[in-house]
């Protein structure tokens, strides 16, 4: 489906990474500005998504400078209500406030709809923060909705819990109904099963990857403990862990650079290639990491971003009932 560019919504998007999530909002909608704070993911952002995104911190950043847009879409750092992070929550964290940074550009330019992505945490154990920033937003004129969300359930090989907030101005007269879960479920096998032997690119060798970010490097943990694990199941319990080849891969995190033990392939002996990683976010293969950026950067980009299924499902149902609510009112019902 072709969408004409006029037609869109419009998005600014928030704590954008390498885009991961703006993928998903792209064919649908018009990504007018966007901003992250790291250089490396934004240069995959702007070679997969557009030159549109300010590098910078969005503390920095004056509100009154950032344009409306239709939808305002994000997903403020996560660290400090992470129980896989430093978990200090919003008062100790530095990146905690941010979500509350997120608020205050929302409550200047009072987007139609917006998107927050975050942490199944903030809904656990830093409840109360949940609960101030629904109501913050409740009072700044919106209507609220928030559900914990598995990407498993989009069709995505991976189980990746995460709280998705959505608000919708109360003007516009609905609440958002989030999109059913799929009846496609995906598993590690199915993702990555069609992949071609990876190509090694070490500082003494450099073989053409057959598909793009599909390449090994890893010479650590050293042989003899992968094997050690590989011949010892049970010594899996060292930090060591194989992807499951008939089930969803647990919950890729941001660290996999440096926890790539924890993410073996499932037969091969190395841990995940950057496409492997992707396709586990359920990314296309057209999303491509330039070289430019650092291997530890791809792999963090790709662990801290939206999967794709995921993104996409809301997306979309967003988009039917925004046009929805924009007929109503065009009819004159509302
Ligand atoms: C959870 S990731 C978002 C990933 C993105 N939604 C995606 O799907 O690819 C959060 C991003 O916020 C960025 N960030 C952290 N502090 C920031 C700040 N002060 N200003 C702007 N961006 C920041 C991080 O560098 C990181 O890329």
């Amino acid at each position: 489906m072709v969408y004409r560019e006029q037609n869109k919504f419009k998005v600014c998007s928030f704590f954008a990474g390498g885009g991961l999530l703006d993928l998903a909002f792209k064919e649908e909608y018009q990504i007018i500005w966007a901003n992250e704070l790291h250089e490396q993911p934004a240069l995959s952002y702007m070679h997969n998504i557009g030159r549109h995104i300010k590098v910078g911190d969005i503390l920095q950043h004056p509100n009154h400078l950032i344009p409306y847009g239709d939808v305002y879409i994000g997903g403020p750092p996560c660290v400090d209500y992470s129980s896989d992070g430093k978990n200090r929550g919003e008062e100790e964290g530095l990146t905690g406030r941010l979500v509350w940074k997120y608020q205050s550009i929302i409550a200047q330019n009072k987007p139609m709809a917006f998107l927050l992505e975050n942490v199944s945490n903030l809904a656990r154990q830093h409840k109360d923060t949940l609960y101030r920033l629904l109501t913050s937003f409740t009072d700044l004129g919106y209507n609220m909705g928030f559900r914990l969300l598995n990407a498993a359930d989009y069709g995505v090989a991976q189980s990746r819990e995460r709280l998705i907030i959505v608000g919708i101005r109360k003007d516009l007269g609905f609440f958002y109904e989030f999109p059913e879960p799929s009846q496609i479920r995906a598993t590690v096998r199915d993702v990555i099963g069609d992949l071609p032997e990876a190509a090694t690119v070490t500082k003494f060798m450099y073989e053409e990857p057959l598909v793009a970010n599909h390449t090994t490097n890893w010479e650590s943990p050293s042989p003899e403990r992968l094997y050690d694990v590989i011949l010892n199941p049970r010594n899996q319990r060292r930090g060591m862990r194989r992807l499951p080849w008939d089930d969803v891969s647990p919950t890729l995190t941001a660290h996999i650079a440096k926890d790539g033990r924890e993410f073996l392939h499932p037969t091969a002996d190395r841990r995940l290639t950057v496409r492997e990683a992707l396709r586990i976010m359920s990314v296309p293969d057209s999303y491509v990491i330039p070289g430019t950026v650092k291997l530890s950067h791809q792999y963090r980009l790709t662990g801290n971003g939206v999967p794709y299924l995921l993104g996409k499902a809301l997306a979309r149902s967003l988009r039917l009932q925004l046009l929805n609510a924009r007929d109503i009112r065009m009819v004159g019902i509302i």
